[in-house]
């Protein structure tokens, strides 16, 4: 893989960021680590969208400008990733100036070329989608199924993109690039949605929607959302119209992976793909899209009162690295299902999986090491690993998971090397070796349980990064390996084990310590 470039949907800044934005940021943090493991070029986006009548309006009700309310919540969304540690390289907002002039480019490009044209319209538009709805997308009631909300009739004259124009070469290469739409299953639904598709309105009357980029030399009308939205992926790394892009762009486009909610796939694989080939430009190789997040099974909303911030929970827990979190959303669901989020299931699996099975297997291996052999690995201790072949398999099918972005599959993976490597050391039961004196055969046991330790830290980096750091310091060992660089014997004769170093990597969610922060 020559270079790896991934990008998140970009967030609506008319409220704070909840679990639901931190998982598609997180889910995107443990690929895009993953593949920095592989590759040495990489690159991830993410941002905030800020433009349109729902912000318009949230500030309005605030009684602050747009452009304080974008400043404001774009804020708490860098603040909640870096809390997370989702480690973007670029964070672009919609608001910013090279934005906006290149969105304003690429619409009168498609001015002059045809695509875009102006039309009177009467529609029904829902704010929540930022989109017009048909009849035939209503609940009975007549409500936008995602929103719940009646949409308003809309009339005015719009400026219209021919989406129609690309439908045949849209529905070509979906039906050709079988690897486009992942999940495959979801290509189906936008194969199903292609045989409709009618032109998009691209733009709103600055009367009714003024918070949006103006067009050029038409100031009755703004950009609407889409272009604007969609443009992002481009003009952050730096794409201009005239063929004067910067580097960035040369080196990354087209993405790897876009990853997204499965609400807006159609915008992703339909209207991005006819803008990209209106301007003459390749399509991303992946769209990834990935399902919702619940609380208690049950949608999250601000009328339900359940909407949870994503650094709310590390409070209540009174955790201070992300990781635990980190872990629970990026395997709360099969590759592009819906997960659930629910705090007794939070508590049980991260206490489980990373205090129980793999922080407490490293503390008593590098404990016995240091107590039998004084933290010293002795060249006898090296004859054999028997435990290699399977570390090493976990890496391959890890990696496996990862090209088909199945997050949680992987993970899985690595926790049965944890089980694997947990039924090694109950089996051969090193401390009883050590009482009958057959010091070697206990140092060979915690030998090989230590080599595939630094495996385990490398596979689970991704998911938890500040635990895989603190695994491979007590380790001695290098994270920044490449997984192909990996052979399970990078301990080596005389490697000592500090005893200073030695603590637990992560220590269990005290529940009555966590029930008493929550009140
Ligand atoms: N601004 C648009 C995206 C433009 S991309 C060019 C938007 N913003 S959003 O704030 O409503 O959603 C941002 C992302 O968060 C979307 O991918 C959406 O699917 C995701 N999620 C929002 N709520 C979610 C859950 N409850 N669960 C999982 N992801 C969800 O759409």
């Amino acid at each position: 893989m020559e270079k790896f470039f991934i990008t998140t949907a970009i967030d609506y800044v008319n409220g704070a960021p909840h679990i639901g934005h931190a998982y598609e940021k997180i889910l995107t943090d443990v690929i895009y680590r993953h593949f920095t493991q592989r590759c040495d070029k990489h690159f991830f986006l993410t941002g905030t969208d800020e433009h349109g009548i729902k912000i318009q309006k949230t500030s309005a009700a605030q009684g602050m400008s747009p452009k304080e309310l974008c400043d404001m919540n774009s804020q708490k969304f860098k603040d909640a990733w870096k809390a997370l540690c989702v480690d973007y390289d670029k964070f672009i907002r919609t608001t910013d100036e090279y934005h906006e002039k290149v969105v304003q480019k690429i619409f009168k490009k498609l001015v002059d070329k045809g695509d875009i044209y102006k039309h009177s319209y009467k529609g029904l538009y829902c704010s929540g989608c930022e989109a017009f709805l048909s009849e035939k997308d209503l609940t009975e009631d007549g409500l936008c199924p995602d929103h719940q909300k009646k949409p308003e009739i809309v009339e005015e004259e719009n400026y219209f993109f021919k989406l129609t124009k690309y439908k045949d070469a849209i529905i070509k290469h979906i039906k050709t690039h079988p690897e486009f739409i992942i999940p495959s299953f979801r290509a189906n639904e936008v194969l199903n949605q292609l045989e409709n598709i009618e032109d998009i309105s691209v733009s709103r009357a600055t009367s009714n929607v003024s918070w949006g980029v103006p067009v050029l030399g038409d100031s009755e009308q703004s950009i609407y959302v889409w272009i604007d939205a969609l443009s992002n992926y481009i003009t952050a790394l730096g794409y201009d119209i005239d063929g004067d892009s910067d580097q960035n762009f040369k080196d990354f486009w087209p993405a790897t992976v876009q990853v997204i909610g499965k609400d807006i796939l159609k915008f992703h694989s339909i209207y991005w793909p006819a803008i990209l080939m209106a301007l003459d430009l390749p399509l991303p190789e992946h769209l990834f899209a990935h399902g919702w997040i619940t609380i208690d099974e049950a949608k999250m909303s601000k009328s339900l009162g359940n909407v949870i911030s994503p650094t709310s929970v590390l409070e209540a827990f009174n955790i201070d690295i992300p990781d635990p979190l980190r872990y629970y959303m990026a395997t709360a669901a099969p590759c592009g299902k819906d997960g659930n989020y629910s705090d007794e299931d939070f508590k049980e699996k991260v206490n489980a999986h990373l205090a129980n099975s793999m922080g407490n297997l490293l503390n008593r291996t590098l404990s016995m090491l240091v107590k039998y052999f004084e933290g010293d690995i002795k060249p006898e201790f090296l004859e054999k690993n028997e435990l290699k072949e399977k570390a090493l398999e976990t890496i391959k099918s890890v990696k496996h998971h990862f090209d088909y972005l199945e997050i949680q599959e992987a993970a899985l993976r690595i926790i049965e090397l944890v089980d694997a490597t947990n039924k090694y050391v109950t089996d051969n039961a090193p401390w009883t070796l050590a009482k009958e004196e057959q010091m070697e055969k206990c140092g060979v046991v915690l030998t090989n349980v230590l080599q595939v330790m630094t495996v385990i830290a490398s596979l689970i980096y991704p998911y938890c990064p500040n635990i895989a750091e603190a695994m491979a310091e007590q380790l001695s060992y290098d994270i920044g390996i490449k997984l192909d660089n990996i052979d399970c014997e990078y301990i080596k004769a005389g490697h000592l084990i500090d005893k200073e170093n030695i603590k637990p990597v992560f220590l269990r969610i005290d529940s009555e310590l966590a029930d008493k922060n929550k009140k």
